[in-house]
């Protein structure tokens, strides 16, 4: 029963004290946010990591690049785990370590030059993470992609950004980069599937990649919210396609959906296109205005919601009794590397 589950975490929870942290991304339930020290966007939860390297364990609620991002900043002795080793990101999902340097030789020979600058969102695997490192590259979340991708081009002409073509179309766009100066390649096509002319000319060259979650928002969706609401703010995440983002007010990371939220005058309407446990905790938050989901099928992202408080007390549990469950382990070669394009974005960052 879920009381008793509640209990066994509340239970392990003040037997391991200081020696347990417990994170949170603000996709998760409820009833699993309720018990994490730190809740927070993917980038704030990295940072988390490293700012208890007192504790034993990090339990990671969120998805699977997440924990490996954490085991790759964390103290060597420290564990991680990820309470559901099922809860993947389907976007990390769609950029495989060997399709990414078969892109990469292509493209090394056909310029012909060092002038290309891989870059990936942080959500991706670790394996993607060594690759930038490897290459000259760098890491960017989804808050401060437009810093990285400045970085970028001090390093080099183009860049290559993956797995999410969305957040590279929304960021370069953003920041000037014509559309035809940004392709999409075709990863399983030999040439890439991009005429001569246009990779020539390329600045940034997108990874078919996408959210299932943000793909489903529409501009259709914006303009009904308007209709009925008039005078509504409409805020999405920049995983979003690039017309819904050009259609709403603003675009941010998870963090700065809340930041924004935040701002706005009691009694305001917000349309949000995100994640429906977070617009969900927002809308309990702040009673005195009207939140909601700009799509009206209820639009969890799947992987996030396999984190039950079940795993969780399960993997409280073994801590109790001296077992660590559900460990993730980056490998040390892939860390270092990886370790590298994390640390390029920290000290790209004002
Ligand atoms: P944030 O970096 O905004 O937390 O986004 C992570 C994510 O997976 C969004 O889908
Ligand atoms: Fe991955 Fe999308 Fe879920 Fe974020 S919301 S973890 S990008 S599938």
């Amino acid at each position: 029963p879920e009381a008793e589950l509640h209990a066994r975490i509340r239970a392990a929870k003040q037997t391991l004290g200081d020696r347990l942290v417990i994170l949170g991304h603000f996709y998760q339930r409820d009833e699993v946010v309720q018990y994490a020290d730190f809740v927070g966007d993917s980038f704030q939860l990295a940072n988390a990591a490293l700012t208890r390297p007192d504790a034993e364990t990090i339990v990671f609620c969120g998805v699977h690049f997440m924990a490996e991002t954490a085991d790759i900043l964390a103290r060597p002795e420290q564990h991680v785990i990820l309470p559901n080793l099922a809860a993947g990101c389907s976007m990390a999902d769609m950029a495989d370590e060997d399709s990414v340097e078969a892109a990469w030789e292509y493209l090394t020979e056909f310029y012909g030059d060092d002038d290309t600058v891989p870059v990936t969102y942080m959500n991706s695997s670790a394996a993607l993470k060594a690759f930038c490192g490897r290459h000259g590259g760098i890491v960017c979340t989804s808050s401060n992609a437009s810093t990285v991708l400045e970085w970028a081009f001090e390093q080099g002409r183009r860049v290559l950004f993956f797995p999410d073509q969305h957040l590279g179309r929304n960021t370069a766009k953003a920041m000037g980069v014509p559309l035809e100066q940004m392709p999409m390649i075709n990863p399983r096509a030999t040439d890439l599937g991009v005429d001569a002319e246009v990779l020539h000319d390329a600045r940034v060259l997108l990874w078919p990649g996408f959210c299932s979650v943000h793909k489903r928002f529409t501009v259709a969706q914006i303009e009904q919210a308007r209709a009925q609401y008039p005078g509504c703010r409409v805020i999405v995440h920049p995983e979003s396609p690039m017309p819904v983002v050009d259609a709403a007010d603003a675009a941010g990371s998870t963090d700065a959906i809340r930041k924004f939220i935040a701002a706005q005058p009691s009694g305001s309407v917000i349309a949000v296109g995100t994640e429906i446990n977070m617009v969900n905790r927002l809308a309990a938050e702040h009673p005195d205005k009207t939140i909601f989901c700009l799509d009206p099928v209820v639009c969890p992202c799947s992987t996030m919601y396999r984190i039950h408080p079940g795993y969780l007390a399960w993997v409280l549990d073994g801590l109790v009794e001296g077992e660590v469950r559900n460990e993730i382990v980056v490998d040390p070669d892939v860390a270092t590397h990886a370790k590298v394009a994390l640390e390029r974005m920290l000290a790209a960052l004002p």
